[in-house]
């Protein structure tokens, strides 16, 4: 279901992905665990058709990009030179009443989302956005005692109403009505007392007072071998790309490649993220299909705006509409120290408009540190023009669950039907009119869609039919991952398939006996068309491309 903007709600997205298959909770049976999730039959054919056309786009379709698959843990020095040990942080405060850990940053985020920050603003008729708001006293109290106590019991306001309430008209110097910023608000009904360090900001969650923010590493530690002390200590990776960069000579020597060239990688990355949110968005652990593109120092421009052309192209052709998409360029005071330009290409999810990837020309720090730290060298020889130097980097580095997610939220559009295929788009929370019945449909481009074709008989109780259109399904499953269903009537497969997204329907029936045609129905327009049985892989292999 969409909410009233028609943005399709998280809520709704995931009970599709589990009732059919996409996504789990990892662990469920023992409650779960924060931050981690599983891919069930059709996700994992979906997070493995979008590995696979980002591998062919990036390295088989190229002569200047190999591949590599780096271990997971590396020597911790790895870690050292490229500064994820001093400063891989995020800031992080506790509340303490309800001890959860929040990002500094995305404090007042979590507050302008909570129900606890709504129900305020409505009860003083606050208008949230705007630097004035006018409230009473009696008003504040009210709410207080009421929705306060259920939605926010930390805040100092509902703990203590008489005293905060005191000081905050002492400030104002009225017992009245103020005009003050909804934030300033926000944080006096937050505090308690005009503490030294001044005013509070509060918990999200139940409105209690947080920590002072502390930094904190975001790598997963871990011991190799039987002794667990500091010697023995190192991480589990937080990016693919220092795998690249440490093995750097050894490609560079064994590929014959010149520069320019590319590593390419894909694999798991692992971040002890203090608030996994959005679903599967942030989460603990995730996958990233990284490109390091070694440049000649000064081309760096140049290659960073062909890669990210080249990226926004490729998310066109998966299936992620232009207008979906945005390009976030860096101002130069957001850059890295060492970075010349970073672009973030950002996917306007219902939660906002987020990033899938970031292309970032990170000049030789990489390389450089990694010169320092193990004392081999990284420099590249150029015979022809006798140079030598160390390489700059371009890296266009994506996430293959969000890249995921995009797709889901993209493809997912509830419809109703008429009898005649009339589509009229679903109204939330409503039932379709007389003759009308509801579908949902996963719109995805058929490259990505985990099954590409579903094989049915039209009758299962007739021998010669289910045999017919089992030697049809066994030809189309060497080619395509298939599905076979016999089950119920065809309406109710064709719902079936459209729920997890199938492009293409096959069904087999007494025509089929006597002139080998079937009928092929596309998911979308929903036309049907008869063919010849051995036109079929064709007829689907043509929308693949
Ligand atoms: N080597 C550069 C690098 O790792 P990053 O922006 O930290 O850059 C690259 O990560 C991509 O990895 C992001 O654009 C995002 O798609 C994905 N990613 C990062 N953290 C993630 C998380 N906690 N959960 C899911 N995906 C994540």
């Amino acid at each position: 279901m969409k909410n009233n903007e028609n943005k399709l709600s998280m809520d709704t997205l995931a009970s599709l992905c589990k009732r059919r298959g996409f996504i789990f909770q990892s662990s469920e049976i023992y409650g779960g665990i924060n931050g981690f999730w599983d891919y069930g039959p059709l996700g994992c054919e979906l997070k493995r058709n979008v590995r696979e056309t980002w591998w062919k786009n990036i390295v088989q379709n190229r002569e200047n990009v190999v591949g590599l698959d780096a271990s997971i843990i590396m020597h911790p020095k790895v870690w050292e030179a490229s500064g994820h040990v001093g400063g891989f942080q995020d800031p992080m405060q506790t509340c303490q009443i309800c001890k959860k850990h929040l990002r500094a940053d995305q404090v007042w985020e979590g507050i302008k989302e909570s129900a606890w920050f709504g129900s305020l603003v409505r009860a003083i008729e606050g208008v949230p956005d705007t630097n004035e708001v006018t409230f009473t006293g009696p008003s504040l109290l009210r709410w207080a005692i009421r929705d306060g106590k259920k939605l926010a019991p930390g805040l100092a306001l509902v703990r203590n109403p008489q005293v905060t309430l005191s000081w905050l008209a002492e400030k104002a110097n009225t017992t009245d009505t103020v005009n003050i910023s909804c934030i300033d608000l926000i944080r006096h009904v937050a505090t308690e007392q005009l503490a030294q360090t001044g005013l509070q900001t509060p918990c999200p969650h139940c409105g209690g007072p947080l920590t002072e923010p502390r930094q904190f590493n975001l790598m997963f530690e871990t011991y190799v071998g039987a002794i667990k002390s500091e010697d023995h200590k190192t991480y589990l990776r937080p990016e693919t790309a220092q795998g690249i960069f440490a093995q750097f000579g050894n490609v560079l020597a064994t590929s014959r490649q010149k520069i320019p060239f590319g590593i390419a990688q894909i694999g798991k990355a692992f971040r002890n993220e203090i608030n996994p949110r959005n679903y599967t968005f942030r989460s603990r652990e995730f996958e990233q299909m990284e490109l390091e593109f070694f440049v000649k120092p000064g081309t760096d421009q140049q290659w960073h705006e062909y890669w990210v052309e080249e990226r926004m192209k490729w998310y066109q052709s998966i299936g992620l509409p232009a207008e979906s998409l945005q390009k976030y360029v860096y101002k130069k005071e957001e850059l890295a120290h060492y970075a010349s330009a970073c672009v973030d290409i950002m996917y306007n999810f219902p939660f906002g408009m987020q990033e899938l990837e970031g292309i970032a020309a990170r000049g030789d720090f990489d390389l450089s540190r990694h010169q320092q730290f193990s004392g081999k060298s990284m420099e590249y020889f150029n015979q022809e023009t006798n140079e030598k130097f160390v390489p700059h980097v371009v890296e266009p580095s994506a996430g293959v669950d969000r890249i995921v997610l995009a797709l889901l939220c993209n493809a997912y559009k509830e419809e109703w039907l008429g009898k005649d295929n009339q589509v009229l788009p679903a109204e939330p929370g409503k039932q379709p009119p007389e003759g009308f019945e509801a579908r949902t449909v996963m719109r995805f481009h058929p490259k990505i869609a985990p099954v590409k074709v579903a094989v049915f008989p039209l009758l299962k109780n007739k021998p010669e039919l289910v045999e017919k259109a089992r030697g049809v399904f066994d030809t189309l499953q060497k080619w395509y991952p298939s599905f076979w269903d016999v089950a119920g009537a065809i309406g109710r497969r064709y719902r079936r398939q459209d729920e997890i997204g199938t492009p293409f329907c096959v069904t087999i029936d007494f025509d089929t006996l006597t002139n080998n045609t079937v009928t092929i129905r596309e998911r979308d327009s929903m036309k049907q068309e008869r063919i010849e049985i051995s036109k079929l892989a064709d007829k689907i292999h043509e929308t693949l491309a």
